[in-house]
C-alpha cells in the first residue's frame, strides 16, 4: 500500500515535471493552468470568487436554487451526481438543498486534501448522501467507479470548460458522455462574452487577489520541482483577446534572467510571457454548437439577467 502512495506521488510529479518543461521549451511558453490549484492557490482561487469585480462566480451562485428547483421536476430519481473540478463543494450545496433525487456524490479534483476536508464537511450536512471524493486530474480519461442502476448527471459549474481550448472542449464533453453512460445529463455553467472592460476588470481585480493566484502558479513549481523562480521578478498580465474570445492570463519576466527546473535551465528576456491560462466566453449558441459535437442535446437553458451568464441542462444523444 505505502509503495502504491509512493510511485503515485513520483508519477504525479513526473507528469507535473514533463507539462512545466515541455511548456517551458515552446516560442510562446505556457504553462498548464491546472497546475495554479495547490492548496494555497485553491484557497486563493476561493477568494477570488468573493471579490466583487469577479462576477461569474456570485452570478451562477445566484442563478443556482432556482435551477436546482426545476431540476427537481426534470430529472430522474435515484440520481448520481458528478463533479468535475469540485473545489471547496460550495455549488454542490445548492444542488442537494432542492433536489432529493441525489443519492450519490462524486466531487473530482486535483487538490486531493483540499477535497477530502470539503468532502467531510458535506458529509456531516447531508447524512443521506454518499459522498465518494476522487483525487484525480479531471481533464484526462477516468475510470469512474461503477453503475448502480442510478441515472447520472454531470455537474461541471464555474464554466470552468472555458479553461480548454474549444476543441478540448469538445473532446473532454465526448469523454464526459462516454464515461457516464447512456442517457446521461449534464448540468454545466458557461461564462457569456460581454463588454471587454467588464471582463477585463474580472481578471484584474483592485485587491490583486488575482495577481497572487497567477504567481502562485511559480511557487507550486518551486516547492514540487526544485526550481527557483523569483516571484518578485515575474508580473500579472491579462487581457481580453477579442479576436479568440477569451481572456489571456500571462506572467511577464521583469528582466532578463535564467530559472533552474532540477538540471535544466530556462532563459526569459526581458518582457517575455509565460502564458498561463485561457479563459474563453461563449455566446449560448456558440456554446451549444460545441455541445452538439461531442454528441449532447440540449435540454433547458437559464440565462443570468443581462446575458452575464449561463447554465444548460444537456442530454446525451443516444446515437
Ligand atoms: C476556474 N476558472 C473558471 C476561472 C476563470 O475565470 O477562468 C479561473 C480564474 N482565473 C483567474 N481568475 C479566475
Amino acid at each position: 500500500m505505502q509503495q502504491n502512495v509512493v510511485s503515485d506521488t513520483s508519477r504525479a510529479r513526473s507528469a507535473f515535471e514533463q507539462d512545466v518543461v515541455s511548456g517551458l521549451k515552446q516560442s510562446q511558453k505556457s504553462l498548464p493552468a491546472k497546475y495554479f490549484y495547490d492548496t494555497y492557490g485553491s484557497a486563493l482561487f476561493d477568494q477570488i470568487c468573493e471579490l466583487e469585480e469577479y462576477y461569474p462566480y456570485r452570478t451562477e451562485l445566484a442563478m443556482l436554487p432556482s435551477v436546482a428547483q426545476d431540476l427537481s421536476h426534470i430529472v430522474p430519481e435515484p440520481l448520481d451526481v458528478v463533479e468535475y473540478g469540485a473545489g471547496s463543494l460550495v455549488k454542490i450545496r445548492l444542488l442537494l438543498r432542492h433536489m432529493s433525487q441525489i443519492e450519490r456524490f462524486i466531487p473530482i479534483d486535483i487538490a486531493g486534501e483540499h477535497l477530502e476536508n470539503a468532502a467531510d464537511d458535506l458529509r456531516q450536512e447531508f447524512p443521506k448522501v454518499t459522498v465518494e471524493p476522487m483525487a484525480a486530474d479531471f481533464t484526462a480519461e477516468l475510470n469512474m467507479p461503477g453503475l448502480n442502476g442510478a441515472k447520472r448527471m454531470a455537474f461541471f459549474p464555474g464554466s470552468t470548460i472555458g479553461n480548454f481550448s474549444p476543441q478540448f472542449a469538445q473532446t473532454f464533453l465526448q469523454r464526459v458522455r462516454s464515461s457516464l453512460g447512456p442517457g446521461a445529463l449534464l448540468l454545466i455553467g458557461v461564462d457569456t462574452k460581454k463588454s471587454a472592460n467588464m471582463l477585463h476588470k474580472a481578471y484584474n481585480d483592485s485587491e490583486g487577489v488575482t495577481r497572487k493566484f497567477n504567481l502562485n502558479i511559480l511557487t507550486h513549481i518551486n516547492r514540487e520541482l526544485d526550481a527557483d523562480f523569483d516571484t518578485e521578478y515575474f508580473d500579472h498580465y491579462a487581457f481580453y483577446n477579442p479576436t479568440e474570445g477569451r481572456i489571456e492570463m500571462h506572467l511577464i519576466s521583469q528582466k532578463a534572467q535564467t530559472v533552474s527546473i532540477g538540471d535544466q535551465r530556462f532563459y526569459f528576456d526581458s518582457g517575455e510571457s509565460i502564458h498561463t491560462e485561457n479563459s474563453h466566453k461563449y455566446t449560448p449558441e456558440q456554446f451549444l454548437q460545441l455541445a452538439q459535437g461531442a454528441g449532447w442535446r440540449s435540454v433547458r437553458k437559464w440565462v443570468a439577467g443581462e446575458q452575464l451568464f449561463t447554465v444548460f441542462l444537456l442530454r446525451a444523444s443516444e446515437d
